[in-house]
């Protein structure tokens, strides 16, 4: 196989950063990495598998350099002008924007999910948004054995999936908090928010991304119509609440189900157990499900408080936690690149 070459754009970021660790984590067969952030982090050091690498500037030739693969993580408007780019090129980007997710000709991937689609790719690939990751991984073999017939999604998402900004904001409020002041009225909060509207610390947020038209959120609506996409399930009715919650890290979600075909209990859990990617903590006898500080520095969708919906006939509840910044968004992407170059 020849050298293969992978840029990390958007290094110096929370996803970025995450990227790096998985990617010394898992040591795939690459010869040569760079890593990119905006002018303003160029010069910084990274230690990458106990070498010294300095963060570039991203710029329109920074492509020319003939990397294999891309993984994005600088926000919607790097990756629209500079995907475009690296693809012309005949670099493979996999994007962790929601830049290019619905777009027809670029595959959104959950390997678990539809790896197969990894194949159909014309130089982009999307990752899908890190609450859509983790739900999907359960549904997709509830799906393909019981059909599904509605979806009720309600998330408890953590403030690093709004990056560096948001978690100050956390580390911020618990900072004011501490020393004293008003946490309850945002007007007299003695520090700047840099990404939330109002104190994420003793609040939770009903808002997540910007509003629409339609009454919801932008994250609401890519939950929804993510799903459809990946499920391969464009007409499937879902609504969604993401509500931003005062925890570091991990997201969890309750999800409400309505199949199309009847089910055993029992059967069902062993179907989840049995999908690569799941791990079912489910035993509430001993007070165990999955949390989010649980969670946090894995890969795998943790499932649990899975019990059915006596008001319809074949309803299902459980809950879901994930490391949204690993399998919600840089695991996800490295494993997208590791298909990649499996089928080389
Ligand atoms: N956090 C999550 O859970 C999550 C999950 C899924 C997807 N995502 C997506 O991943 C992306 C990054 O999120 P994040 O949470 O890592 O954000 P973040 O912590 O704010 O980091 C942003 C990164 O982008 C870089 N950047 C910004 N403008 C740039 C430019 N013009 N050229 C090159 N690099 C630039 C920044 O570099 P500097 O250091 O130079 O500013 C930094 O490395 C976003 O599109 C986000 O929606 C995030």
């Amino acid at each position: 196989m020849k050298d293969l070459k992978l840029a990390v754009v958007g290094a110096t970021g929370v996803v970025g950063r995450a990227a790096i660790k998985v990617l010394e984590e898992k040591k795939l067969p690459i010869s040569s990495y760079t890593f990119f952030a905006s002018k303003k982090s160029s010069g910084k050091k990274i230690m990458f598998m106990e070498k010294g690498y300095t963060v570039q500037e991203l710029t329109e030739q920074s492509f020319d350099k003939g990397f294999d693969f891309a993984i994005f993580s600088a926000g919607g408007e790097t990756s629209k002008k500079y995907a475009p780019i690296a693809a012309s090129k005949g670099c493979i980007v996999v994007d962790n924007s929601s830049a290019f997710r619905m777009d027809k000709d670029v595959p959104l991937v959950v390997p678990e999910v539809n790896a197969q689609e990894i194949r159909k790719n014309k130089g982009i690939i999307a990752n899908p948004n890190c609450s859509t990751i983790q739900a999907v991984v359960p549904l997709k073999p509830l799906d393909d054995k019981y059909k599904i017939k509605r979806i009720v999604y309600s998330t408890y998402q953590a403030v690093s999936g709004a990056g560096r900004d948001g978690i100050e904001d956390l580390e911020n409020g618990i900072k004011n908090y501490r020393e004293g002041n008003d946490i309850n009225v945002a007007e007299t909060s003695k520090y700047e928010l840099k990404k939330f509207p109002y104190p994420i610390f003793n609040n939770c947020l009903p808002h997540i991304d910007t509003f629409l038209d339609n009454g919801y959120t932008k994250e609401e609506m890519k939950m929804i119509n993510e799903t459809r996409k990946i499920l391969n399930r464009p007409e499937l009715p879902i609504t969604a609440t993401t509500v931003r919650v005062p925890v570091f890290n991990s997201h969890s979600e309750s999800i409400n189900i309505e199949f199309e075909n009847e089910f055993d209990l029992d059967e069902l859990k062993d179907t989840l157990r049995s999908f690569p990617g799941v791990i079912l903590v489910d035993d509430i006898d001993s007070n165990k499900y999955p949390i989010a500080t649980d969670a946090t520095g894995h890969d795998e969708v943790f499932v649990g408080r899975i019990r059915r919906d006596f008001s319809v006939k074949s309803g299902l509840n459980f809950w879901v936690v994930a490391d949204n910044i690993r399998k919600g968004a840089a695991s996800n992407a490295v494993q997208i690149v590791e298909k990649l170059i499996e089928e080389m």
